[in-house]
């Protein structure tokens, strides 16, 4: 039994700041996975219209998303970044498995119902086809593994059925090309042209939630921006926003079953944690009985140490443009390469004359 060759694919959307939980949740993973995998990350600008078709300042929102992966650590030489509009060929597979998902599957997904909200007459017909381009995204590289959070878990099923449903349709176009590969599915053996996209979710990355109620995530969309650390907020900003951030009266607990109930504590610690990489046992065993009053000087410590460089390269990136750009032009001409390949074998699968 052969198998796909690994290839990691993840998408942002250039929508709002990057905060912290978008830097420990996603993009610091991202820069992990370089080391062992070979990785294409994508800003998601076709995306980003789903929601909301015109943006104030959209070539700053996808240079700003572009500077955040370059300044964490992401090598766009060694692996690719680009911005998704500049490979149509994203859009181009995306029409076709319009064409192979069913109203049905789409219907289900809880994240159009939730965008969607009670007007669902008025949502855009790309928000509904969202994850359709996403299972595109990563199918038109034939990626098998993708990092993201677990709101996205329901979308990276949904990419396994449009690509078994593809493998299966056209079973009889796809052996005899030679096209496919044979690969496991559950026990059967399948002859499939795409591969089954495995999640790679959380790991050690921690949910982050917000400083101002540790029940809600922390998000770019809360009014309050006290409620999240910026990847852009300087040193000041972030030490003004751990002081006010939310906590209880108690000392720290010595154990993590102590921060059961104490869901800003809890939150305060996981940040430590994910930021120092340890486990929040450890940093409990640091800090167990002490004071926020002590707990939190020591985290703005941290966070601005890990932080601040990040937030300084992002700053210098941001005022050349020109060499953010260059990047994606180079990343998308690669990953469009990669792209019509996938794209003609699709085409010549489907029938089309070319
Ligand atoms: N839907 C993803 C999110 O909101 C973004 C995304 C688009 C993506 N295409 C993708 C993530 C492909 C992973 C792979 O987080």
């Amino acid at each position: 039994m052969t198998e796909f060759k690994p290839l990691v694919f993840s998408g942002v959307q250039p929508t709002g700041n990057l905060h912290l939980g978008n830097y420990l949740g996603a993009i610091r993973k991202f820069v992990a996975l370089q080391e062992n995998n070979d990785c294409i990350y994508c800003v998601v600008d076709m995306h980003a219209l789903t929601a909301q078709l015109v943006h104030e300042d959209m070539p700053t929102q996808i240079r700003s998303i572009t500077a955040a992966f370059l300044a964490a650590g992401i090598d766009p030489k060694k692996h690719i970044v680009f911005n998704q509009s500049q490979v149509p060929q994203h859009a181009e597979l995306a029409w076709i498995f319009n064409c192979v998902a069913r109203i049905g599957w789409m219907n289900r997904m809880t994240q159009f119902k939730d965008k969607a909200g009670k007007d669902r007459e008025q949502a855009s017909l790309g928000l509904y086809a969202y994850p359709s381009l996403m299972a595109a995204d990563i199918l038109v590289y034939r990626a098998t593994h993708v990092p993201v959070g677990d709101d996205q878990k329901q979308h990276l099923e949904l990419a396994r059925d449009i690509a078994m449903k593809f493998n299966l349709d056209f079973h009889d176009k796809i052996v005899p090309t030679g096209l496919g590969i044979d690969i496991k599915v559950g026990e059967e053996p399948v002859h499939a042209y795409f591969p089954m996209v495995e999640p790679l979710i959380d790991g050690p990355a921690p949910r982050v939630m917000s400083l101002k109620d540790g029940t809600k995530k922390m998000s770019k969309s809360d009014p309050s921006d006290l409620s999240r650390i910026n990847l852009m907020d300087d040193q000041e900003a972030i030490s003004k926003k751990i002081r006010k951030a939310k906590t209880d009266p108690d000392a720290l607990p010595s154990e993590t079953e102590g921060l059961k109930g104490r869901p800003e504590a809890d939150n305060l610690v996981g940040i430590f944690a994910a930021l120092a990489d340890k486990s929040k046992t450890d940093v409990l065993s640091e800090f167990g009985g002490q004071q926020f009053s002590v707990f939190k000087p020591a985290l703005i410590d941290l966070a601005v140490e890990v932080l601040a460089p990040i937030n300084a390269e992002m700053r210098r990136l941001m005022e050349d443009p020109g060499h953010i750009d260059a990047v994606l032009r180079d990343g998308g001409e690669r990953a469009r390469s990669r792209a019509e390949k996938t794209m003609n074998e699709v085409r010549d699968i489907i029938g089309f004359v070319r």
